[in-house]
């Protein structure tokens, strides 16, 4: 053997280098996760779980997924609200830690589908709430899985890695009549995701009045509506909370389906976590809107989202597109962080169809196929496509925003964004 003849000390130095693996980065760190907890919103808005026998094994089947070293950026300073509303710099501290790895198509896989189980309905449970006082068994007359955000908390037998999934709202869905959350929800989905109060036509009541005629919109009036009405980001906040005081010590990864995913990454970008969000509407804009601290970098949130989906594309706008059929407007198209883009258009042939939004299409028509070929690295087929930013994109490009209505700074009524 080659390695026999070698000498001694060089035996020594290419076993260092070869077999020792570096502190920095763990060459195929693979992670198990536990199916925990369910969340679910209750019909006042508060966050709920229910914890779920140790036994059950969630369609995981005891498949791990592959970690990545991912550099995330955390603020230092606990006075997030204050930074968010009355302006100021956050600190952040940027540290390492295991994320998932997306460049691994098994790993997409299996959190495509944690993010597709928490569609899955639940029986009678015991919800409880981790509010001012927890009460382990907190009976919720109420059931709250017909609408509204609702997931799943995974963990690593040891507890060192927490993954929180959040399903959509049913807007795209609409059966089983909503529930009390729903109006509210569909309200602040197109607060965020629509350009000017879901102004999609001169026939659309708006949701709120900041139209100013002529593709002209207020500022202060939208970042006013948003501050009294996010539903959709305080509840993310809290979701996060909630879990980081059951898990005081875990690295929590977030991930979501749809507006799932958009809240998966507004919370992710708030408190530096990873996040894998499939196709989600865009959240860049509402992230500005929301006054979102910017840290050095979004690159821990990752999209996946095909070429066939009308809503992460953001072209499910204009009066007769699905979307306006069921009342929303989704018109953003700028995502934050790093983005991987399967072209089922051009790869698989498929149209523009809002059936391509579904997370389960996702993986049976992309994921779980190995044999398509997104694209070529080093001479080699690619089973996942390139990391790309959407940095040359731009929302909302046919409005205007500005601050019309104060006078104070009249002639500021230029685009801002
Ligand atoms: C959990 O979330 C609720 C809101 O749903 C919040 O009032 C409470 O303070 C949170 N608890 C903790 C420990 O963060
Ligand atoms: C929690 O339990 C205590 C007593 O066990 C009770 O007084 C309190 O009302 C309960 N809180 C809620 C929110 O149900
Ligand atoms: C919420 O559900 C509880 C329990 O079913 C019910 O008593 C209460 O009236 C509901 N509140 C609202 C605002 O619907
Ligand atoms: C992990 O957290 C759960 C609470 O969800 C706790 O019951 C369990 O003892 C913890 N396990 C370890 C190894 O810390
Ligand atoms: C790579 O993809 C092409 C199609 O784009 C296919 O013809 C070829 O067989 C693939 N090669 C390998 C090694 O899978
Ligand atoms: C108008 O803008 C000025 C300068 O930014 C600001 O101080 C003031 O509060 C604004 N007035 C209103 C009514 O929003």
């Amino acid at each position: 053997m080659l390695f026999d003849i070698l000498p001694r000390a060089l035996q020594l130095l290419l076993a260092s280098s070869l077999w020792s693996p570096s502190p920095q980065s763990p060459p195929d760190t693979r992670l198990r996760f536990e199916l925990r907890h369910e969340h679910a919103l209750s019909n006042t808005s508060r966050v709920v779980f229910s914890d779920v026998a140790p036994s059950a094994d969630f369609a995981l089947g005891g498949s791990s997924i592959r970690a990545k070293r991912t550099t995330v950026h955390k603020p230092v300073s606990q006075a997030l609200s204050g930074v968010r509303f009355r302006g100021g710099d956050l600190t952040w501290d940027t540290t390492e830690v295991d994320g998932p790895d997306v460049q691994d198509r098994e790993a997409l896989l299996l959190l495509a589908k944690i993010a597709n189980n928490a569609y899955t309905a639940s029986g009678a449970k015991d919800w409880y709430d981790i509010g001012p006082d927890w009460n382990n068994s907190y009976p919720f007359g109420w059931e709250p899985d017909a609408d509204g955000f609702r997931g799943h908390v995974f963990a690593t037998p040891d507890n060192s890695t927490v993954i929180v999934s959040v399903k959509g709202t049913s807007i795209f869905w609409p059966v089983g009549g909503g529930g009390p959350t729903q109006r509210k929800d569909k309200l602040n989905d197109n607060l965020l995701f629509s350009c000017c109060c879901a102004r999609v036509g001169p026939t659309w009541s708006t949701v709120c009045g900041c139209y100013e005629g002529g593709y002209k919109c207020d500022q202060d009036c939208l970042e006013k509506s948003l501050a009294e009405e996010s539903l959709f980001y305080s509840v993310g906040i809290n979701l996060y909370n909630n879990v980081t005081y059951m898990y005081p010590n875990a690295n929590i990864w977030m991930i979501g389906h749809s507006l799932g995913g958009a809240l998966a990454s507004l919370v992710g970008i708030t408190f530096g976590v990873p996040v894998v969000a499939f196709e989600a509407p865009a959240e860049r804009l509402a992230a500005s809107r929301l006054h979102l601290p910017s840290p050095p970098s979004t690159h821990h949130v990752t999209h996946v989202y095909n070429t066939a989906d009308p809503i992460p594309m953001g072209t499910c706008t204009g009066v007769s597109s699905t979307c306006a059929i069921v009342g929303v407007a989704l018109e953003t198209r700028c995502h934050l962080g790093q983005v991987i883009r399967y072209d089922t258009v051009t790869k698989l042939g498929w149209s523009a169809n809002i059936i391509h939004h579904g997370i389960q299409a996702v993986v049976d028509g992309v994921l779980s196929r190995d044999d398509i070929n997104w694209g070529e690295k080093d001479g080699e087929n690619r089973t996942v496509p390139a990391l790309t930013i959407e940095d040359d994109c731009v929302d909302c490009f046919n409005w205007e925003f500005g601050y019309y209505r104060n006078v104070s700074r009249a002639g500021c009524g230029n685009r801002i964004y």
